[in-house]
């Protein structure tokens, strides 16, 4: 979640549940953003045809494994203008988790659509939700939405707070190596939210790029930089859960 729109929860998401499939566990993405869909084509799934089982609908499948299902891959193409409203939504979210026929699953991980209000929605209908990861940008605009989402995680809703990554945090020259700031604005993470920071994950054009053609970025180019950040987001995913 961010609470944020264009900070990269989609895009962590995806690396993310790519990131603890190529560690070797099962795990299931529910994009939970209804009206605006985006893990299927970046996911590289956009093509695929559900199956329809007694037990409910199979998951679309990624080239590495990793379980999804969207609202994408339901919808006819001249559905697109659909809109749902929020009443509809939480249904529709309902249907998506309990009517996928997952099998077992060591992670399911949700990708919240932007809006402060998402998450007491998802709360109310996984009561023992694991945990969030919170998405932001260094930007003082972000810092003070994504502070509004914490405070509601942590003080109102009780979900536990994995950790904050920030994302587009600096950009790596291709030619020399060298770290250039994105943004110049905004408090350090930890100083912002005062929460652990999962990592901060460059700027990659590539990252971009494999997003809008399907392939999975850390099969890719898994010595990149973001890659790296983004494996340690993983564990630190792993390490949160098997601490408890
Ligand atoms: N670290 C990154 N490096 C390069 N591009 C990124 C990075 N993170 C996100 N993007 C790009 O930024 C845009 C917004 O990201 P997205 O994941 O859709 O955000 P959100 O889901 O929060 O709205 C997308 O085009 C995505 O490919
Ligand atoms: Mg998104």
């Amino acid at each position: 979640m961010s609470g944020k729109g264009g900070v990269g929860k989609s895009s962590l998401t995806a690396n993310l549940a790519t990131a603890l499939t190529l560690k070797g566990k099962t795990v299931g993405v529910v994009d939970a953003d209804i009206n605006g869909p985006t893990l299927a084509k970046m996911m590289g799934v956009r093509d695929a045809t559900l199956e329809y089982t007694p037990a409910g609908v199979k998951p679309a499948i990624t080239a590495l494994g990793t379980k999804l299902i969207s609202m994408d891959l339901l919808l006819a193409e001249d559905d697109d203008a659909f809109t749902w409203r929020s009443t509809m939504e939480v249904g529709a979210l309902r249907e998506f988790i309990a009517d996928t026929e997952w099998g077992a699953l060591d992670y399911l991980l949700l990708d919240l659509p932007p809006g402060t209000d998402r998450l007491p929605n998802v709360a109310e209908l996984i009561p023992d939700l694991g945990g969030v990861v919170v998405v932001t940008i260094p930007s003082e605009v972000s810092q003070l939405i994504v502070k509004k989402s914490v405070t509601m995680a942590r003080d109102i809703l009780k979900v536990p707070i994995i950790g904050v990554v920030e994302n587009m945090a600096f950009y790596v020259c291709q030619h020399c190596g060298e770290e250039e700031p994105l943004f110049t604005a905004g408090e350090t993470p930890d100083a912002a939210f005062q929460q652990v920071v999962l990592g901060s994950v460059p700027f990659d054009p590539r990252l971009a790029r494999s997003s809008d053609d399907g392939t999975l970025y850390l099969d890719e180019y898994p010595d990149a930089p973001a890659s790296k950040v983004l494996m340690e987001v993983a564990e630190k995913v792993q390490a949160f859960f098997q601490s408890l």
